[in-house]
């Protein structure tokens, strides 16, 4: 058993990708915070699209709840056209901000270099990232996994230090598990997550004992729990799950019970 499960409160993140109305996205916040007050010895996080935030942050003051951006700018401020700066996302209330997710890295070309410096970004400004590694299906086949996403993490380990991801997350989210209802087993994810850990841990072992690594790709209410079982899954980044509260929480229920499990 990893001796840092104890110290590593597990989150539970909903990422609603580009999904909702506001009439959506009020009955989801509804059903979440209806059940979250019992939920509470871990962290929820939800990630609305950006224009939702400001609604949304209103809903979740005074409740467990906390909230995080979908992306960043690497920028700070000025004349960047429809972008969003770590300030603002700080200003309207977010704790978090997904830092590399595989869909800007597929559709809008970020770069690994790009991610570190918006991972950088995010910490200035008292955010706390979630930096998201993973390979393809390709790439998996090809036994690439470890080399994509050693590389992936390299490129934010070689800008900020290694000492950062205290103050930060990582989600393993294999690219093919991705909105796919095939999800990475209990076995494929931990075995990565082993890996990522030890990547930072050649760097700064206390950083790696405390750093959380989510995993994130097709979680649901009926595979969570043997997912979160494995010691060193510290909780999910959630996609399409997280658009429907009862599914969502009982993701939640999945991690409360592995904290319980921890301790005894
Ligand atoms: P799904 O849960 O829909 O597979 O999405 C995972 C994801 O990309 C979360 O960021």
């Amino acid at each position: 058993m990893d001796e840092g499960l104890d110290v590593r409160r597990a989150l539970v993140a909903g990422n609603w990708k580009m999904n909702g109305t506001r009439v959506s996205v009020g009955a989801l916040m509804e059903g979440i915070l209806r059940q979250a007050g019992d939920l509470r010895d871990i962290e929820i996080a939800v990630f609305p699209p950006f224009v939702y935030l400001g609604m949304v942050a209103d809903l979740v003051r005074h409740t467990p709840v906390v909230l995080g951006g979908q992306d960043l700018s690497d920028h700070d401020s000025g004349a960047y056209t429809g972008e969003i700066g770590a300030g603002m996302l700080r200003d309207v209330g977010c704790r978090y901000v997904i830092v590399g997710h595989s869909e800007r890295r597929q559709y809008h070309g970020e770069s690994d270099e790009l991610v570190a410096r918006k991972f950088a970004r995010a910490l200035e400004h008292g955010l706390v990232p979630i930096l998201c590694v993973g390979e393809t299906l390709a790439e998996r086949e090809a036994g690439e996994t470890e080399a994509v996403a050693g590389r992936q993490l390299g490129a934010v380990l070689a800008t900020s230090t290694a000492a950062a991801f205290q103050q930060a997350v990582i989600a393993y989210e294999p690219v093919w598990a991705i909105g796919t209802g095939r999800n990475a087993t209990p076995e494929q994810a931990q075995a990565v997550h082993v890996f990522i850990r030890g990547q930072v841990g050649l760097r700064d072992p206390v950083a790696a004992r405390a750093v959380r690594i989510l995993y994130g790709g097709s979680v649901k209410g009926g595979n969570a729990a043997a997912l979160l079982a494995q010691p060193d899954i510290d909780g999910g980044l959630v996609g399409g799950a997280s658009l429907d509260a009862a599914e969502f929480l009982t993701i939640c229920r999945a991690a409360a019970t592995r904290i319980g499990a921890a301790q005894g």
